[in-house]
């Protein structure tokens, strides 16, 4: 439902995430802690693995708050990857400088049963810790989200063992069982829905579902493989915690966005830089689509592209962000521009 009502003392963004039309908006990046600041790299290489930064509480605490302190972001995302779910169920995990994450990976739909799952919860404490620490720390007008990825796009990962390609062994494998790949998803979701709550549960305000690779499913099976199994995690968050907001981002869901933002239950809908805002359903919180390419550039084509997206945006809830990721060679200069940016734009409400 969309009001106008801006008299609640709740953060911005969850204002947003209600379906509030405000003046002022909330904004905060995908990617806002990592590689492209430098105490990010200095405490990357004390600890010498990315996982060991993930599941060490005070590291990961410091991290999450490092470009709360640089900027004035509404936001803090917990920091962690979306690949913790396969580690904590028991299938090795690996980041390898340079080639991004590498995993065994599964070789049929029934290994996935062979996986211990006694020791999930156990295994993602130090998760959980991360987020009870940050709840304490945050000032009271920052969001504090948490996140998973959805389970397509952690089961290309799960049976394909690396990013880079197109994830055929997974495209593969469920091309070749349907029926089976569907069961299999929506196990994963089951145990994503048990992370998102636990996370929720340990102060998350709000959780993020990322799909980065909706778009490798073809479209007959969008909605069993995309739109089914994110519905599934949003009620099981749904009937323990009616009213935490939950985001979806299908990455280049290209068609398909209505029919996920209309059939998942999510309050909002994150966008990749291909979407149209204008063509994007009426009724629902929107966020994102800056291209990270031009917060790289910065300049004119960056400050172009904010008034492009505001105008877009306006009459509507919205939250600013990227399409995706902040780009690593992107500098932390041009974030502060971006942020005064999207502060000094008055919007019509
Ligand atoms: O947004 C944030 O600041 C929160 C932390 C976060 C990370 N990964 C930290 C990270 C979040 C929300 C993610 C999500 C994630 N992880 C996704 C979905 C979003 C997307 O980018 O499409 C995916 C697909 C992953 C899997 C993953 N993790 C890949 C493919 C890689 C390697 C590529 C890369 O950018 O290095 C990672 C590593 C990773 N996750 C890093 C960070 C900061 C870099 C680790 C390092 O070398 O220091």
């Amino acid at each position: 439902m969309v009001s106008m009502n801006n008299l609640s003392s709740e953060k911005p963004m969850l204002q947003a995430l209600r379906g509030q039309v405000t003046q002022y908006t909330p904004i905060w990046l995908m990617r806002q802690a990592g590689r492209y600041l430098p105490e990010y790299r200095a405490l990357r290489a004390e600890a010498g693995s990315f996982l060991k930064l993930c599941y060490n509480p005070s590291m990961a605490v410091e991290i999450t708050l490092q470009p709360l302190r640089r900027f004035d972001l509404d936001a803090a995302i917990l920091f962690s990857d979306i690949l913790v779910i396969p580690h904590a169920l028991g299938q090795g995990l690996d980041f390898v400088e340079g080639e991004g994450p590498i995993l065994p990976p599964l070789e049929t739909l029934a290994d996935f049963d062979l996986l211990d799952i006694s020791g999930f919860e156990q295994k993602l404490a130090p998760v959980y810790e991360t987020l009870s620490r940050l709840k304490e720390q945050l000032p009271p007008e920052k969001t504090l989200i948490g996140f998973a990825g959805a389970p397509w796009t952690v089961a290309c990962y799960m049976l394909h063992g690396r990013g880079g390609g197109k994830f055929e062994r997974a495209t593969e494998t469920a091309a070749a069982d349907p029926q089976g790949f569907k069961t299999f998803l929506l196990k994963l979701a089951d145990v994503t829905a048990d992370y998102l709550i636990s996370q929720i549960k340990h102060g998350a305000d709000t959780v993020q579902i990322f799909d980065s690779w909706a778009a490798l499913v073809p479209d007959e099976y969008f909605h069993d493989r995309i739109i089914a199994p994110t519905a599934r995690i949003v009620s099981a968050i749904k009937a323990v915690y009616p009213d935490v907001p939950i985001i979806g981002f299908p990455r280049q869901a290209g068609r398909h966005y209505a029919d996920y933002a209309g059939q998942t239950g999510i309050s909002a809908l994150g966008l990749d830089p291909q979407a149209d805002i204008s063509a994007m359903p009426k009724n629902i919180c929107l966020q994102g689509n800056l291209d990270p390419q031009l917060l790289l550039t910065g300049g004119e084509d960056m400050q172009r592209a904010v008034t492009r997206i505001m105008d877009a945006a306006s009459g509507r809830p919205f939250i600013f962000n990227l399409g995706h990721g902040v780009i690593k060679e992107t500098p932390p200069e041009h974030v502060a521009a971006l942020i005064s940016l999207v502060r000094q734009y008055k919007r019509a409400i």
